[in-house]
């Protein structure tokens, strides 16, 4: 008869794990950064929420000796870029993002070295090589005034192909050259199920984030980042939004109009909840726990790589003030 190896012993957590996080991030002198994707416990935790460009721009001003991350690593990791000499940590290092994972940096230098005129704008969903290999990085909020930095000279856009095709419109740049990466979140709400969605609620306006497919951005009211698509569900007239992003967004228009009602966008497939990033939901209360108190896992970025990333970054930042 074999035995089988004993299980490691469960990790003794406290049974308020909240009141203990908040002890731990004092007590570590830490700041807690969340994005709106994560869950809501998380997001009402933070000293923080935001966007991408928000959460860059909270970074940027950190005064602490630890940066806790609830987000995903290419988050944490231009974090990590602008507080070299700060301790960043993340909930869990396998939340990554379909965006940066599909654009590694070889094959991206590769793609670059067949436009050798063409300046690079990379969305801020890439890693640190990537980043490094840029002349300007942008954000879902300020990709259209980042291209249009770049009038007149060839352009790549990478790596999310629909948020370049929605640029490449709005600047009038039908020329930008896209490398061809997409959003597992973004690209699964169905056009044809929204179609029928608005027909059934006509008083309602849809708000999509750009990185969705032409034909959901084509029905859409208003196209944002995460930050706009929660002022403009605050602002609108509407009693009904069609929202098509992640669901963690509802949180915090929830808590700024209750009265308002949310719909999710449909997706393609019903039966599963692909409208929640399955890298951003990794982190979780247990997780930050453990990474305040061990500080671990560490996000660390070599340091030839960083200066070469934090260029580009910082040249965002000024024109984006
Ligand atoms: P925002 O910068 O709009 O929050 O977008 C981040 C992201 O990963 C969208 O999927
Ligand atoms: Fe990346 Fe999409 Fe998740 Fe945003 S929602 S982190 S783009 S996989």
């Amino acid at each position: 008869m074999s035995l089988a190896a004993p299980a490691s012993p469960p990790e003794e957590l406290p049974e308020d794990l909240e009141e203990a996080i908040l002890e731990l991030k004092a007590e570590r002198n830490a700041v807690l950064l969340a994005h709106y994707y994560q869950e809501s416990e998380i997001q009402d935790l933070a000293d923080a929420v935001g966007d991408s460009l928000g959460l860059a721009r909270a970074a940027q001003k950190v005064d602490k000796d630890v940066i806790a991350f609830c987000g995903v690593h290419f988050m944490a990791e231009t974090a990590k870029i602008l507080n070299p000499e700060r301790t960043v940590v993340i909930p869990d290092m396998e939340a990554g993002c379909s965006l940066a994972d599909g654009c590694p940096a070889d094959a991206f230098r590769a793609f670059k070295a067949q436009h050798p005129d063409a300046a690079v704008v990379s969305y801020i969903n890439t890693s640190a090589e990537v980043k490094a290999l840029s002349d300007l990085i942008c954000t879902s909020s300020n990709a259209v005034q980042m291209v249009e930095h770049f009038k007149g000279r060839p352009l790549i856009f990478a790596p999310d192909r629909h948020l370049g095709r929605f640029v490449a419109q709005k600047a009038n740049r039908p020329d930008l050259i896209l490398w061809p990466g997409a959003c597992v979140v973004h690209e699964q709400f169905s056009a044809k199920g929204l179609a029928q969605l608005k027909v059934r609620h006509p008083e309602a306006e849809v708000l999509a984030h750009p990185e969705c497919e032409e034909a959901v951005l084509a029905q859409a009211d208003f196209v944002a980042s995460t930050t706009g698509i929660i002022d403009r569900a605050v602002e609108s007239p509407a009693p009904t939004l069609i929202i098509a992003t992640e669901e963690g967004v509802f949180h915090q228009i929830r808590k700024r109009v209750p009265e308002k009602e949310l719909i999710q966008a449909p997706g393609q497939d019903e039966s599963c909840s692909c409208n929640q990033c399955p890298y951003m939901r990794l982190n979780t209360l247990e997780k930050l726990y453990l990474c305040l108190r061990d500080l671990e896992p560490e996000v660390t970025v070599p340091e030839d790589v960083r200066l070469a990333a934090l260029r580009p970054i910082e040249k965002m930042l000024e024109l984006s003030a």
